[in-house]
């Protein structure tokens, strides 16, 4: 089993992904600042307590404990917030992980799987975005994250390092076993905030928009299961290690669901009314977000286990009711 990196391993995805790597086995390193993350969602390996962008220590970890595979979370993803601070997302996002790569690079990492996000895309031009639709962030994180890409794909094409971008939808849901899940303080995800006003951590849900040209006029997402996202970086880092070729791959299911039809979900499980109002649109916001989902199940044999909102919703009202920390 591998000697692995797991930047951002305190936060949300990464956690939820380290908890399958460290069941497979692997010698997991976390490092994370803590300023999203929490130190109880590490369940496996080290936890390193620092910044991705900190190139001397992470030499150091790199080098002394042998790193060959490096999966790289720790990221800002509030596209509001990129919006109001851009310059905080270029240097958080982008310039941390030009420096994570060089790092990479000189200690002889082999294998790079990177959070990406659907968020490259901008507004699509029609239906449901495939991995060559063109790339056109509306906003910071989006270009953050794209920037990155770009240099990841440069950067490899000049050394041994080869890597899978993943570019993620809507993410959400707990793990089903219960032990971790979203504790992002100030989230601002829909499915989060719907289950914190559904069980009155939450004052009310704001609708951003509802004259969108979508079936009822409010945003779309395709919305994917934390469990089954964590199971796509398995099988990346997997495929790399089996000697894949460099890739890049949407992880969505391939369907759209509007802010209405999740609010629905949501009272449906729950049992009662949320309280919700409308709101102008929010800065940053396309109208509609699908992934072409054919390349990663083609390329990692991935299979979803939990595409449906049921699930999603089920699973995140838990973790909202029961929440360990
Ligand atoms: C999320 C991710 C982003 C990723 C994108 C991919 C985070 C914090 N955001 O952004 O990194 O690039 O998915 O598609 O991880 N909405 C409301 N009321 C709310 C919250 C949201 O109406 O209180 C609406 C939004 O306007 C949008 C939809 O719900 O139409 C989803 O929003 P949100 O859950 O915040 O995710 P994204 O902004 O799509």
């Amino acid at each position: 089993m591998s000697n692995i990196l797991i930047t951002g391993g305190a936060g949300y995805i990464g956690s939820h992904t380290a908890k399958k790597l460290g069941q497979a086995g692997h010698h997991l390193t976390t490092l994370d600042n803590l300023s999203k993350g929490f130190r109880q969602a590490v369940l496996f390996g080290d936890l390193i307590e620092g910044d991705v962008g900190d190139m001397e220590l992470v030499d150091d970890i790199l080098k002394t404990r042998q790193i060959a595979s490096v999966l790289h979370f720790a990221a800002l993803t509030v596209v509001p917030e990129s919006v109001e601070n851009p310059l905080l997302y270029y240097w958080n996002n982008t310039s941390k992980t030009r420096n994570l790569i060089e790092c990479c690079i000189r200690n002889r990492v082999r294998n790079f799987v990177f959070s990406s996000t659907a968020a490259v895309y901008g507004i699509p031009e029609s239906g449901a975005c495939s991995e060559t639709s063109p790339l056109a962030p509306i906003n910071p994180y989006g270009t953050s994250k794209m920037m990155s890409e770009i240099i990841l794909r440069d950067a490899a094409a000049a050394s041994e390092l080869r890597f899978v971008v993943l570019r993620y939808f809507n993410v959400a849901g707990s793990d089903p076993d219960g032990d971790i899940g979203q504790s992002t303080p100030n989230a601002t995800l829909l499915i989060k905030v719907a289950c914190e006003a559904a069980l009155g951590k939450r004052e009310k849900l704001y609708v951003f928009g509802t004259d969108y040209a979508t079936a009822d006029g409010t945003g779309v997402r395709d919305y994917i299961h934390i469990d089954d996202l964590a199971q796509a970086h398995v099988q990346a880092l997997q495929y790399l290690q089996e000697g894949g070729r460099s890739t890049t791959l949407n992880c969505g299911y391939g369907r759209g669901l509007s802010v209405r039809e999740i609010i629905n979900e949501v009272e449906d499980q729950h049992g009662a009314a949320l309280p919700v109002e409308v709101a102008p649109r929010r800065a940053g916001d396309p109208p509609s977000l699908i992934a072409c989902a054919d390349a990663i199940k083609e390329t990692l044999k991935w299979q979803p286990k939990y595409d449906n909102i049921t699930d999603i919703v089920r699973t995140s009202l838990a973790w909202e009711r029961d929440r360990k920390w």
